[in-house]
């Protein structure tokens, strides 16, 4: 996920640069490790780019000196090449006289790069999007106009996109979009495109919102907008007023980060999995390594723990001998050669999991990481590194990121024992669906626990990690005293605290849904609220359950105990996106 910014005026004027400058502070929170901008006037293309923040790349790089009657901002969530100066935004073709920037992933951009390289065109960069500008500028050597070269370049691209272009001479912004968002702002003189309202808000509240598979162009008094086809849109149908201010914008129409990035998993998921399908390289490498080790070591906090010992526990029932390591206990363990650490960590930072990942590899083990951050200093401090995709989080409580770390390691698991991996190419619609299915059943049941001091969250099996996460989830957004057990291990000492009306959450994979089913009726006995969140298979006698059908349980279930634990925070009044005394990143011990 990145955040880009297109303005174009009829004078030229270093005004322009400020715009450019607010509307990315404003875009920020999708992607924060690079910004750039280029800008085009009388005396061409300028570019300048670094990685950093907004605020420190415009001080190091002077943007406000900038002029020109089009301006380009962009601030980068890497996904292909390090945060790095060359890999920020905007990138150019040979002769500069083009620049691009993008938000997306060109899934074939390998192929088109040797292509290009084979033609000539010389890269500064690692990423996939400097493929554009190059392709732009050899379909212009070949003869055709500034558009048709603009589009033929956007047929060649798999994969996808939000894009904008300028080409030295024109006077128009170039932009085709599949996959993410671009929204046209409509000013006096003046129109802007970008990843979202909010950026141009403050200057315009006529919008025209981009579909899938269009491409045009923007001067600074007109939109021409055509489907890939040919087709022309009609675009005055379009444009519609938004009553907004910024903050209800950038959360694009949910009421909190928390519920947008729910529903942002399904997305999230395909993301993750066609970035593994597209790098089986390293996904061979990994797989080898598991099978050739003596003990495979999860280690992970909080919510990346419980994906670490979902992940342990597919292992152990193949025969491998496998440790899930809370990652701030890492002292426990002896790691030796032979020993292979798989490191779990959305932020990439976490204190503990580095410290956990240092000491083992000093005693021998190699270490796989799997982090959402790219070159995060986990995912740079280990010998191979697979990336969830799942764009930023900004809610402090991890929910699309947990389901990405399902869904990789699910893809992991399957790769390396032979099992259908090609199957999770359709995840995200079992994501999606369970999403779809249980939003009312987990309004209902959220508002429920919201009212009560304490619950149990109880599975069995591959269950047990998502009742975890879900007493989690739940107590660090509502405030409720949550915990989970194993549901056969319940019987052993929690079942003393349950009384009339206690709340007890089932998790049921649709894998013993008879076993969990003694144990619903144990609670029941004593008169436990019973709630149960069943895939495949239903468990029966709960108070009220939902029911999902599904091939990836996991991943359905994932969502479902987020949702209720949003409900319950709402429900409160409390605001689910900052829990009190929690960091999105835990750099101390
Ligand atoms: C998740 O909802 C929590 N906020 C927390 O447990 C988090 O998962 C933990 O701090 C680990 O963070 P990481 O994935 O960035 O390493």
């Amino acid at each position: 996920m990145c955040g880009i910014i297109g303005i174009i005026s009829s004078k030229e004027s270093k005004k322009l640069s400020e715009i450019t400058i607010s509307a990315l502070k404003r875009l920020e929170y999708r992607g924060y490790d690079s910004v750039g901008v280029a800008s085009l006037g009388s005396k061409g293309i300028e570019v300048r780019k670094a990685k950093g923040t907004v605020e420190q790349v415009t001080l190091k790089k002077k943007i406000p000196e900038m002029s020109g009657y089009i301006f380009l901002g962009h601030t980068r969530w890497a996904t292909h090449g390090a945060p790095t100066d060359y890999n920020a935004h905007p990138h150019t073709d040979c002769s500069g006289r083009i620049a691009v920037i993008h938000n997306g992933t060109i899934k074939n951009f390998k192929e088109l790069r040797a292509e290009l390289e084979s033609l000539g065109h010389k890269f500064s960069s690692e990423t996939d999007t400097e493929v554009i500008p190059h392709l732009i500028e050899e379909f212009i050597k070949r003869g055709m106009d500034s558009f048709t070269a603009f589009k033929s370049a956007i047929k060649s691209l798999d994969g996808s996109y939000a894009v904008l272009a300028i080409i030295d001479g024109e006077k128009r912004i170039f932009f085709a979009k599949r996959d993410n968002p671009l929204v046209i702002g409509l000013g006096e003189g003046e129109n802007y495109i970008a990843s979202d309202i909010p950026a141009f808000l403050p200057y315009t509240k006529r919008i025209l919102v981009i579909s899938d598979g269009e491409i045009g162009f923007l001067t600074n008094t007109n939109v021409y907008i055509e489907e890939l086809n040919g087709n022309v849109v009609d675009v005055h149908k379009r444009i519609r007023i938004v009553d907004w201010d910024v903050e209800t914008a950038s959360k694009e129409g949910y009421a909190h980060f928390m519920i947008k990035e729910i529903h942002e998993s399904p997305k999230a998921v395909r993301d993750t999995i066609s970035s593994l399908m597209s790098d089986l390289d390293v996904v061979e490498k990994i797989c080898e390594e598991i099978r050739q080790a003596e003990r495979v070591i999860i280690t992970g906090a909080g919510t990346s723990y419980h994906a670490g010992l979902y992940f342990s526990l597919l292992l152990t029932r193949e025969g491998i001998t496998s440790i899930p390591l809370i990652a701030s206990e890492y002292y426990n363990v002896k790691g030796k050669k032979g020993d292979l650490i798989i490191a779990i960590s959305q932020s990439g930072e976490t204190i503990d999991v580095l410290q956990a990942i240092r000491k083992l590899k000093s005693e021998g083990a190699k270490v796989v990481s799997i982090t959402n951050v790219i070159e995060s200093a986990i995912a740079r401090e280990s010998d191979y590194k697979i990336y969830m995709r799942a764009g930023p989080e900004i809610g402090v409580a991890a929910t699309k990121t947990f389901t990405t770390q399902v869904a990789s390691l699910l893809f992991l698991y399957s790769y390396t024992f032979g099992k259908d991996w090609k199957a999770l190419k359709d995840a995200d619609k079992e994501v999606e669906q369970a999403i779809n299915a249980t939003e009312g059943f987990a309004k209902r049941v959220g508002e429920e626990l919201a009212k009560k001091q304490n619950i149990y969250y109880l599975g069995r099996g591959l269950s047990l990690p998502l009742a975890m996460e879900g007493a989690l989830k739940i107590k660090e957004v509502s405030y409720v005293h949550a915990e989970s057990y194993p549901a056969g291990e319940s019987k052993h000492g929690p079942i003393s605290l349950v009384e009339n009306g206690f709340p007890v959450v089932f998790i049921n994979d649709g894998e013993m849904p008879e076993l969990l089913k003694n144990n619903v009726m144990e609670m029941k006995a004593r008169g436990g609220k019973i709630y149960v969140i069943s895939a495949n298979r239903k468990v029966g006698e709960a108070d009220l359950e939902i029911f999902l059908n599904s091939k990836f349980p996991a991943l359905s279930i994932s969502p479902v105990i987020q949702l209720i634990a949003y409900y319950a925070a709402v429900s409160k009044g409390l605001d689910p996106d900052k829990p009190r005394n929690l960091a999105k990143t835990v750099t101390v011990e």
